[in-house]
């Protein structure tokens, strides 16, 4: 981890790799602070950089930046439309920028506005720094992280005291965004269930949270039949883990957080092709984010009681795999017609849905890469969120916007119900027809909810292929940052 430090000078004496200036357009850019050097102005009065949101242009050993072997001159668009999420992803930009030329100390001036309070402003650039300073490297044959060892943001005279007393929850935001980055980006070869349940179990005892593991007969004697399905086809036993944290004083609310985690997911005998297995190691994000955000609370010491349900299995065609037609005796003894098993994620979130249920919290949120349908209606940027108790889903998607993490409330439909009407059980996994299969996808989970105030997020877009901003190649490791908001307020 990089060394951080918020300074209330103006920054024109760094003396790191690169002084990294962030400037609106207009004539916002005549107010810029002394550490702009002739070079930089010459620039910018030639018009060669117009501050357009996003653009970025390096400038070598300019005059008056005394130490500083770079400036890297960074476009916020106009001031009228600044936004904290905007500060944060163009700070995000730069430092990627400077991470890809290797560049390890990084200075940054703080922009001048007053349509932000100053301390927020400097707490959203550093934040995107910190998001961005991030490489998985794990698997390479001479790991080298490209990774800043320096982090200065220069404030021209502002008090720092109010920004250095959001840095605990940046810190432990930041850190839980990249554990579930490490987590969704590590392969199944290496992170299967029982090996996923202990590191957590290590993890766990670090951050003083208690858990539980459930390995296979424990879960046939807690009626856990849909989990020990999912995962009879694989030579990686399934594991549930029941994680606990709980605050000093009494408790304000308990909440349970509920993630899926098929450590990889095939398919099972309904076998995805080729193309769709390359990206399934990461159908274990709900799950990694249910840890990161747990060892959050720990971190911060959150006022609310929060109970992490996580399911972990593989999800792979053999000569035991659970097959189409089966028919399963879910935990809440409804059950189930599997017609496809690909849909696999709803039949172990059935499982725990009933469990989170059974101990009456206050709300259950769950996590989970549900369905491609999600992508496809949303793309890569943006999860699903659904939820009766509107309360609650607006409580998240305004977490969501303060944290820069993008969810999008989708319907449950009641209609669409009926199309999952089994002739020999009570439901069956699959809808018959391809449209709308995130919701019905979360209709079929409702029907193992048995509580008023529930949210169920599909996280199938939290991998890209596409790096942008702050965030980086694979998975997103969105989610741990707007939970923690949630449970903070
Ligand atoms: N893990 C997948 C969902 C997924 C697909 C997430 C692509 C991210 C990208 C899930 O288990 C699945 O396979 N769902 C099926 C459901 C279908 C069989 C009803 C799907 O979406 O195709
Ligand atoms: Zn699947
Ligand atoms: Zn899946």
């Amino acid at each position: 981890m990089a060394s951080i430090d918020i300074s209330s000078q103006p920054g024109k004496d760094f003396s790191g790799d690169v002084l990294v200036v962030l400037v609106f357009s207009g004539r916002e850019r005549h107010r810029l602070p002394l550490a702009i050097s002739k070079v930089a102005r010459q620039v910018m009065d030639e018009s060669d950089f117009k501050a357009e949101y996003l653009e970025l242009v390096p400038l070598h050993h300019p005059n008056g930046v005394k130490e500083s072997r770079w400036m890297l001159l960074v476009g916020l668009g106009e001031e009228e439309a600044v936004t904290h999420n905007k500060l944060r992803k163009a700070a995000g930009a730069a430092a990627r920028f400077c991470l890809k030329k290797g560049w390890k100390s990084l200075g940054l001036v703080s922009p001048a506005t007053s349509l932000l309070d100053h301390d927020e402003v400097q707490v959203a650039v550093l934040e995107g720094v910190m998001l961005a300073d991030y490489d998985f490297v794990l698997f390479k044959g001479k790991p080298e992280p490209k990774r800043f060892e320096r982090i200065e943001v220069f404030t021209n005279g502002d008090d720092t005291r109010k920004a250095r007393r959001h840095l605990p929850q940046i810190e432990a935001g930041v850190n839980a965004c990249h554990r579930v980055r490490d987590l969704a980006n590590t392969p199944a070869g290496d992170l299967y269930p029982e090996a996923f349940a202990e590191l957590a179990q290590k993890l766990a005892k670090q951050h003083k949270l208690g858990i539980e593991i459930m390995d296979a007969d424990a879960l046939a004697k807690g009626g856990f039949n849909c989990v020990l399905a999912v995962g009879q086809g694989s030579a990686r036993a399934p594991r549930v883990i029941k994680l606990e944290y709980k605050p000093k004083e009494k408790p304000k609310k308990h909440v349970v957080l509920v993630g899926k985690g098929i450590c990889f997911d095939a398919g099972g005998l309904s076998l995805k092709d080729a193309s769709g297995m390359e990206t399934m190691k990461d159908d274990m994000t709900g799950a990694a984010i249910v840890l990161a955000t747990l060892l959050a609370c720990a971190e911060m010491q959150v006022p609310v009681q929060v109970t992490g349900l996580i399911g972990l299995a593989e999800n792979m065609p053999s000569g035991s795999s659970f097959k189409p037609g089966d028919v399963l005796r879910s935990r809440s003894v409804k059950t189930i017609e599997v017609l496809n098993t690909d849909a696999e994620g709803r039949l172990i979130l059935a499982d725990l849905l009933h469990f989170a249920s059974e101990m009456k919290p206050d709300h259950i949120v769950d996590l989970a890469t549900l369905t491609g349908a999600c992508v496809i209606a949303l793309g890569d940027g943006v999860s699903g969120i659904f939820g009766e108790d509107q309360k609650l889903v607006e409580h998240l998607l305004d977490a969501g916007k303060a944290t820069g993490e993008h969810l999008w409330q989708l319907p449950l439909v009641p209609e669409y119900r009926s199309a999952l009407k089994s002739h020999v059980a009570d439901i069956k996994n699959i809808s018959g027809t391809r449209w709308g299969g995130a919701i019905s996808a979360a209709m079929f989970l409702k029907d193992f909810v048995d509580h008023a105030s529930w949210a169920h997020v599909d996280l199938s877009g939290n991998w890209s292929s596409t790096e942008r901003d702050y965030r980086t190649y694979g998975a997103s490791g969105e989610g741990p940052r707007w939970l923690l908001e949630w449970l903070l307020s």
